[in-house]
């Protein structure tokens, strides 16, 4: 088909899309902040993708929906970097810093004379991804590559493409300079921990292996031959450097992070000049303690000379510039001893391998237990009862078992088998062909029931405030709660009667129960506990379905139609919904009172979208009118999502009385913060909309 073939309403059409999808997406990965929903963003992106598909000519290279991926590679390219991408020196303590101050300021002295009292330094965190180089022509996206050894990676020039953070196309801005002809930019990708702990939620909902750590889950999903997967994972990047410029010249490292930004090319949300050595580790130290909180792995500070004339004095080694170093954070890897092996049983009746080991810090938290994954994982570690292993934690992901001292291991040292019989009620344990995971087939083994219904009162699921796994287990233990429905026709005598529940406890528990009645429906859907049914799948269901009687009627065919449903998941939901046991489950829940809420879309049939979709809100302090869940329930019902902690990608903190350590961080990212008065407002005026 030829252009001319093209409708010229179609092509404009196309054109304004793809404007301004690209300006959106800078607003949201740049300058973190979006003016329209996901959802929204989505539409337009399907829109433009069935005006391409319908006119293959309108299609041009640097069109936003090159972002989905491209057909396999068989293998990557080389891709050649001038000038090499150098490494950096690393310092672990406070005297290694000063010491390589100390060298640079005597090389400046005997190389050029030159007496330099203190450097600015301009500090940047260390972000633990996957270092990467991209090259812009004229300001579009060409080619981009991994570092690899420094002066030669892999081109991976399709799954760059993907990732949203990096423009396919740089902005030319209003009064400030173009970007340059030639620009080989370099930066890190990377996985933020949100999105981390959400693939790794659906890895684990799919039964696949999760990723240990953002790092490797970054490069694993940079480096695939099929960019589709790349397109659909969820990954950020952050630039920090240049290689080959042409056409502009930077005159310091912090000329740099101002100019890229203004390009569209996002750089770190966090970074300082300090105008001497003690302000460079000051900043280090406030990263350091902010860590736990932070977005995203950071493994330490980089210190950069901040003068480009002072950088180019000072070259560099073969291996690493003399201009900058990084001064490393504790590592979150620790060594201990495994004192047993255990088996736990998990709502799927999965049985999972679980080293006990003696008490140790990672990070700043106290561990005990750590993963082991599955059978075949514990084989391949061959973790043994007695081995000194490498453990480490990432995120809020339960600790892993990285690797077994091997030189350590005690002559006594055993391998503990898989259990033929399931730990808690002794049935044969099963494991289907072709699946890493050994299961309880019981479904009323008491472990299967406790887990399922310590999943449906937790946070992401009907997010029943003080409904913890303890008192699930004290329920359960005193025969109070056999199924879901039980929880909502508990008594404050029953409560009252349980050991550390007072009165005041039961009561507000009670309350709690009566507020948890009227969850969103993807919630609700999500607290089933549907095998494969995630977070996410239970959105998309409860957006297509619009309430349970409709998904429950739903056959495999109409389920499959479903964007994003496979015919596993499908299998998965027909199967749940055909089985008394599980149909009689629901239906209980629904006498107990519970409703669960359409979501607004589908309640204004179709039109119109929620007010809050697409916004996250992080709360801190306290609120005069509301409690913590109450203000959850509104920012919800409106559409809106609840974080605990906050990231760039944050679009409001609700600030109340006492705020903590949220407030700072939001302040730092740059996230529109409301006072309690605002948020009402903001509130009323949305429902009133
Ligand atoms: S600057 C000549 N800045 O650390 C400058 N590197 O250990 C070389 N990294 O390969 C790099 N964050 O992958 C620089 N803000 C940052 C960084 C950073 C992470 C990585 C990068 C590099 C490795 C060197």
């Amino acid at each position: 088909m030829n252009e001319s073939n093209v409708p010229p309403e179609d092509e404009e059409r196309a054109q304004t899309l793809a404007r301004e999808l690209h300006e959106h997406n800078i607003r949201y990965h740049v300058h973190d902040a979006p003016v329209i929903s996901d959802t929204e963003y989505d539409r337009m992106m399907r829109e433009l993708q069935e005006l391409e598909e319908k006119y293959p000519a309108l299609a041009s290279p640097d069109s936003p929906t090159m972002r989905v991926g491209a057909p396999p590679l068989d293998s990557f390219d080389a891709f050649n970097h001038d000038p090499p991408m150098r490494s950096l020196e690393n310092a672990v303590a406070e005297e290694e810093i000063f010491a390589f101050e100390e060298r640079a300021k005597r090389f400046l002295l005997q190389t050029y004379d030159r007496n330099v009292e203190a450097f600015n330094f301009t500090c940047e965190p260390k972000l633990d991804g996957l270092a990467v180089e991209v090259i812009y022509r004229d300001g579009f996206f060409h080619s981009g590559g991994t570092r690899g050894n420094g002066v030669s990676g892999e081109d991976i020039t399709q799954n760059l493409k993907t990732v949203r953070g990096i423009p396919l196309r740089l902005r030319f801005p209003e009064g400030g300079p173009a970007p340059p002809a030639y620009l080989a930019v370099r930066g890190e990708v990377f996985m933020n921990l949100r999105g981390f702990e959400k693939l790794n939620r659906e890895r684990l909902e799919r039964e696949e292996p999760p990723f240990a750590n953002p790092r490797n889950a970054a490069a694993g999903s940079l480096r695939q031959l099929d960019s589709r997967i790349t397109a659909a994972r969820p990954l950020d990047a952050a630039f920090y450097a240049v290689g080959r410029v042409e056409g502009f010249s930077f005159h310091s490292q912090s000329h740099l992070l101002e100019s890229l930004p203004e390009w569209g090319l996002p750089v770190s949300p966090v970074w300082r000049k300090c105008a001497n050595l003690r302000e460079a580790v000051g900043f280090y130290e406030e990263l350091l303690s902010g860590r736990e909180d932070a977005p995203y792995e950071q493994d330490g500070v980089v210190l950069k000379v901040d003068s480009v004339e002072l950088q180019n004095e000072l070259g560099s080694t073969s291996r690493a510039p003399r201009w900058a170093v990084a001064y490393k954070f504790p590592a979150k890897q620790e060594t201990t001893q495994v004192e047993d092996i255990i088996f736990q049983v998990g709502r799927t009746g999965a049985v999972t391998p679980v080293a006990l080991m003696k008490p140790v810090r990672v990070g700043g938290v106290e561990v005990t237990r750590a993963t082991l994954h599955n059978e075949d994982e514990m084989r391949r570690k061959d973790v043994r009862r007695g081995d000194h292993v490498l453990i480490q934690r990432a995120g809020d992901v339960i600790p892993e078992v990285v690797a077994v001292i091997e030189e350590r291991r005690p002559p006594a040292a055993e391998a503990v088998p898989m259990p033929l019989e399931c730990p808690i009620c002794a049935t044969p344990v099963e494991r289907p062909e072709g699946e890493a995971v050994v299961r309880c087939p019981n479904p009323v083994c008491p472990a299967v029931v406790r887990e399922g219904l310590r999943h449906f009162a937790s946070r992401r699921a009907m997010d029943v405030d003080g409904l913890g796994e303890k008192l699930v287990n004290q329920l359960v233990d005193s025969d109070l709660v056999s199924e879901p429905a039980d929880f909502f026709a508990l008594s404050k005598e029953q409560l009252a009667s349980l050991e550390r529940m007072g009165e005041k406890s039961a009561e507000n528990l009670l309350e709690a129960l009566e507020r948890a009645k009227k969850p969103a429906l993807a919630r609700f859907i999500y607290s089933l506990g549907i095998r494969h049914v995630g977070e996410h799948i239970a959105e998309v269901l409860a957006e297509r379905f619009g309430s349970v009687g409709e998904l429950s009627r739903a056959d495999t065919e109409t389920l499959t139609s479903v964007h994003e449903v496979g015919p596993q998941v499908a299998e998965r939901i027909v199967r749940f919904f055909a089985d008394p046991a599980s149909g009689r489950m629901v239906d209980n829940l629904l006498s107990a009172g519970v409703e669960p809420q359409a979501p607004l879309k589908a309640a204004e049939g179709g039109s119109g979208e929620a007010p809050f979709s697409g916004f996250s809100f992080v709360l801190t302090g306290t609120l005069s009118g509301r409690s913590r869940s109450e203000a959850k329930a509104a920012i919800e019902a409106l559409g809106g999502r609840v974080s605990s902690s906050v990231s760039k990608n944050t679009s409001f903190l609700v600030a109340g009385e006492g705020p903590g350590s949220k407030l700072k961080n939001a302040e730092s990212l740059g996230v529109e913060i409301l006072d309690e008065d605002a948020f009402e407002r903001m509130l009323a005026r949305e429902k009133g909309s």
